[in-house]
């Protein structure tokens, strides 16, 4: 009989984590999703009882149970959860006994034994607040020879009901682009191995109930918080398991672990809903919840990159910072260009000191003119990559990652700095604290601009991506530290580098190089599945983009930019008055709706015309909303019909008004539409339900829609 004691019920933000600890090798996840209430003693027994499965003809006699961490040892003959060898012995590990070492309502803690392996596996599952699984696992060397470590993940199990797939793939310019698949029989693997997560990871890997989508349709969904390389992949079995797995992707010999020495996995974290809206939620709740979280009222930014690039000059760069006061801006970033050596892409990235043949007075002049104007000061950095052409590339070639004595092929005619060497990251620390302290520089652009390729440590002859990893996330903590208040921005060629882990260190991401807002739509629509607009930087281009050569007007840049952290990235030195106050304007209604946007609940709708696009943000009191609705491409319904709302309160009363700083509706021959002239008061449910009618837009239009509860 199984007993109560034998079952554990995790529980809280309406997401139930129920594990048997009598399945064969180590405790299993028999239910992970909607909230199970209050279950008393036989409940919950029975219901592990209910989970057994039968042995069935042909396989194995005691039937294999999808644990923690699956071990063929225990009858999983799919990817296991932890491979290793002491140079190939001990390469089935067995965890003997095991042992509840700490538990309450949200977490538990499993310690178990390998007595022949001499290894011990530390497996810690936590519910948050938001309703988030977390996984993270350690593995101790416990013997007194070494360990290589090849693999130790966490493995998610998800409803048999899960019949689709859906991950993201990209490239620069157009990352988190979303793809779906069936999920079939076999191994669906996503494997980053670029030192970063790249611009082609996946930010997450979700399954659900065939076409399930951003309003409905129970979802499961995996994201790595890890900056490095990583795999997350989804499996189904022949015995109706159904799982996602996310972990480190190691080399070889990575890991060897000697005596008495761990090795912990990144967290891996688990979310769920009805719909990826909801799904989604529990993310943006969870990081909204941290003490560190970047407080509303983000900065809007002006970044100097697609202004000027390496045109550094002191008159033009103040022309530009006067021009950015007057639309509003609050922060001023000077992008690459600034240091030692660097006129262009081909050098100088090391040589972390202004450089004097462009700025004779230093960085001085710009930042006090910047401050006066009442603006934050950025700079942007790239402190993990070194021109070879550069000082510290001559000074000291062993502090390139490489194997084998032979540099990796160049990236951006670049190379990537060991930060697994001690020397390097007090190289950094010291350059980076001294321009910290002798300048008031309120924000770092840490930006990251190619793949690693045979990242291997000199001073080893090891793969150091791991301890690269890890380096930087100190070396981040560390600035933060001697410099209270110092913002960081996660960049890598856009947005390669976008994951939790690195966000638990910075304070937002830029989310692609590419600011054409057609583009943006979807990449910001599949980033904010993880990351809340807050964290999420939109800058409002020139009318001519730059990495689409598309030209679009200002309500759809700045309309698209608007739900994120804003921005401007365009030389707005050259605009006349009458385009500066509409710039203004945009700004001004940013800076209105701000709050909300960042601390708001995200919602993107599912809308049966795939020629629009309709999403929003719904305050956490349900009493304000606004929504975007975009004519990407015309439609063949002409007028659209009738747009609904999710998210917002069902039984409120909402005044709908059209909310644009720019009104005019797009087209001739068409008569004014009625709820703009003649604002409406509705409820939530009819909003939901019947809707209103979508307005006759252009393609490439954009309006505003405002919702004030009455
Ligand atoms: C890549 C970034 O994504 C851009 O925004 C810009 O900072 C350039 N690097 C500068 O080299």
């Amino acid at each position: 009989m199984q007993s109560r004691s034998d079952v554990i019920h995790l529980r809280a933000g309406g997401t139930s984590v129920v594990i048997d600890l009598t399945t064969p090798g180590f405790p299993a996840i028999i239910h992970w999703g909607h909230d199970l209430g209050l279950l008393a003693g036989p409940r919950l027994a029975d219901l592990a009882v209910a989970a057994r499965p039968q042995r069935v003809s042909g396989a194995l006699d005691t039937p294999p149970r999808l644990t923690i961490v699956p071990l063929e040892s225990a009858g999983w003959q799919n990817e296991p959860g932890l491979i290793g060898s002491r140079r190939g012995r001990d390469f089935s590990p067995r965890l003997g006994s095991v042992d509840v070492h700490d538990q309450s309502a949200t977490t538990v803690i499993f310690v178990a034994h390998d007595d022949l392996a001499q290894l011990r596996l530390t497996a810690t599952l936590s519910v948050d607040e938001a309703g988030l699984l977390h996984q993270r696992h350690t593995i101790t060397n416990l013997g007194s020879d070494d360990y290589g470590l090849e693999q130790l993940v966490a493995t998610f199990p998800v409803p048999h009901t899960a019949r689709q797939l859906l991950d993201t793939t990209g490239r620069h310019l157009r990352e988190r682009s979303p793809q779906r698949h069936d999920f079939t029989t076999g191994r669906h693997v996503r494997d980053s191995r670029r030192g970063r997560p790249g611009a082609d990871s996946t930010l997450f890997l979700a399954a659900g109930t065939p076409g399930f989508g951003f309003e409905r349709g129970t979802v499961h969904a995996v994201h790595l918080a890890w900056s490095g390389n990583q795999r997350i992949a989804a499996e189904r079995t022949v015995a109706a398991h159904a799982l996602v797995q996310a972990g480190e992707l190691l080399s070889s010999g990575e890991v060897i672990l000697a005596s008495g020495e761990s090795y912990t996995t990144p967290d891996a974290i688990g979310s769920w809903g009805d719909g990826l809206t909801a799904l989604s939620a529990r993310f943006h709740e969870s990081l909204r919840a941290r003490p560190n979280h970047p407080v509303a009222s983000r900065p809007v930014t002006l970044n100097t990159w697609e202004a000027v690039y390496f045109d550094h000059d002191l008159d033009r760069l103040t022309r530009l910072a006067d021009a950015g006061a007057r639309v509003g801006a609050e922060r001023f970033v000077l992008d690459d260009g600034w240091f030692r050596g660097r006129r262009d892409d081909t050098a100088g990235l090391g040589d972390w000191f202004v450089d004097d043949s462009v700025w004779p007075d230093g960085l001085g002049p710009i930042v006090e003119h910047v401050t006066s104007l009442g603006m934050q000061f950025g700079l942007w950095v790239e402190p993990e990559m070194v021109n070879p052409d550069s000082d510290l590339a001559r000074a000291h070639p062993d502090w390139m990652l490489q194997a084998g004595g032979t540099l990796p092929v160049e990236g951006r005619q670049q190379q990537v700095l060991d930060l697994s060497n001690p020397a390097v990251c007090e190289y950094l620390l010291e350059r980076l604290d001294s321009l910290l302290t002798e300048y008031d520089i309120a924000y770092l652009k840490w930006d990251h601009n190619r793949d690693l390729l045979d990242a291997g440590s000199t001073a080893t002859g090891r793969a150091a991506v791991h301890a690269g990893v890890l380096a930087l996330y100190r070396l981040l903590d560390e600035l933060k530290a001697r410099h209270p208040g110092l913002e960081i921005e996660s960049c890598a060629s856009g947005g390669a580098r976008v994951d939790l882990g690195i966000l638990e260190h910075t304070d937002r991401i830029w989310t692609s190089d590419c600011i054409d807002p057609l583009e943006r739509l979807t990449i910001q629509k599949y980033t904010n599945i993880v990351v809340p607009y807050e964290l999420m930087g939109a800058h409002v281009s020139g009318p001519h983009s730059h990495s689409t050569g598309r030209r679009h007007d200002l309500a759809l840049r700045a309309g698209v930019a608007l739900p994120a952290h804003f921005g401007i990235e365009w030389d707005i030195s050259e605009l006349d008055d009458a385009e500066l106050d509409e710039l203004a304007e945009w700004v001004t209604a940013h800076k209105r709706v701000r709050e909300l946007v960042h601390t708001g609940r995200a919602v993107h709708a599912d809308l049966p015309d795939a020629s629009a696009d309709l999403r929003g943000v719904v305050s956490p009191d349900g009493a304000h909303a606004l929504y975007t609705y975009t004519q990407v491409t015309t439609s063949t319904s002409y007028p659209p019909g009738p747009m609904t709302f999710p998210g917002l309160d069902d039984s409120r009363v909402y005044r709908v008004s059209l909310a644009s700083p720019t009104t005019r509706l797009g087209g001739s021959g068409q008569s004014t539409l009625a709820w703009a002239e003649h604002p409406v008061a509705l409820t939530g449910l009819a909003l939901r339900t019947t809707g209103i009618q979508a307005p006759v837009l252009f393609p490439e239009q954009l309006r505003l829609i405002d919702f004030t509860a009455i």
